[in-house]
């Protein structure tokens, strides 16, 4: 079995220093947003560590091992690899490390999100968009990084469709594909 603290030296290994930093700042923030929620730390704690753990694994090596895994890849997830950290994180989580299907959904669905999501998994989500470090919030943003952070903590599920509109609204300026989970998302969280 593997805690917190084990994944942290694993993920330490495996991460740059500046994508490391970036996980630290997911934890802090989700630990924040749990303790608000009343969700479990420790599993906020280790989807939080483990969420970008496939970021650096090359495309070609990410691609071999979801092959391994038996892991089926959508049309945007072939044209827009970024996306596939996500998936291939989540079969880490269940298979190296042994860890739950609500861990690994959180971590799954970090990237794009899906409709009504569970509250860990709206929990790593919002952290990963909101943790201190990120920068561009700013120059295309309505609120604040703070006042996001505000939202969320009042009303989570206004929270995930603020940044879920921000997030596609970034996606379009950049002419990047959007995933269809994020489309049903955002029209979940919008009707909420
Ligand atoms: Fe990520
Ligand atoms: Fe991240």
């Amino acid at each position: 079995m593997y805690y917190y603290d084990d994944l942290y030296l694993e993920v330490k290994n495996v991460l740059s220093e500046k994508r490391f930093k970036h996980t630290l700042g997911v934890v802090e923030r989700a630990i924040e947003y749990a303790n608000i929620y009343g969700e479990n730390i420790e599993n906020v704690k280790i989807a939080a560590i483990l969420h970008d753990c496939a970021k650096e694994i090359s495309e070609e090596e990410s691609l071999s091992m979801l092959n391994e895994y038996g892991v089926k890849l959508d049309e945007i997830e072939k044209k827009n690899t970024k996306l596939l950290h996500a998936k291939l994180g989540a079969e880490i989580a269940k298979h190296k490390y042994g860890l739950s299907d609500e861990i690994a959904n959180a971590i799954r669905y970090h990237t794009t999100g899906r409709e009504n999501m569970t509250m860990l998994e709206k929990i790593i989500y919002l952290a990963d968009a909101t943790e201190k470090n990120r920068t561009y919030y700013k120059e295309e943003n309505e609120l604040s990084l703070e006042e996001v952070v505000r939202l969320i903590e009042k009303d989570i599920d206004e929270g995930m469709q603020y940044v879920l509109k921000w997030t596609i609204n970034s996606l379009i300026r950049r002419n990047l594909y959007i995933h269809i989970n994020s489309v049903k998302a955002y029209n979940y969280y919008l009707k909420k």
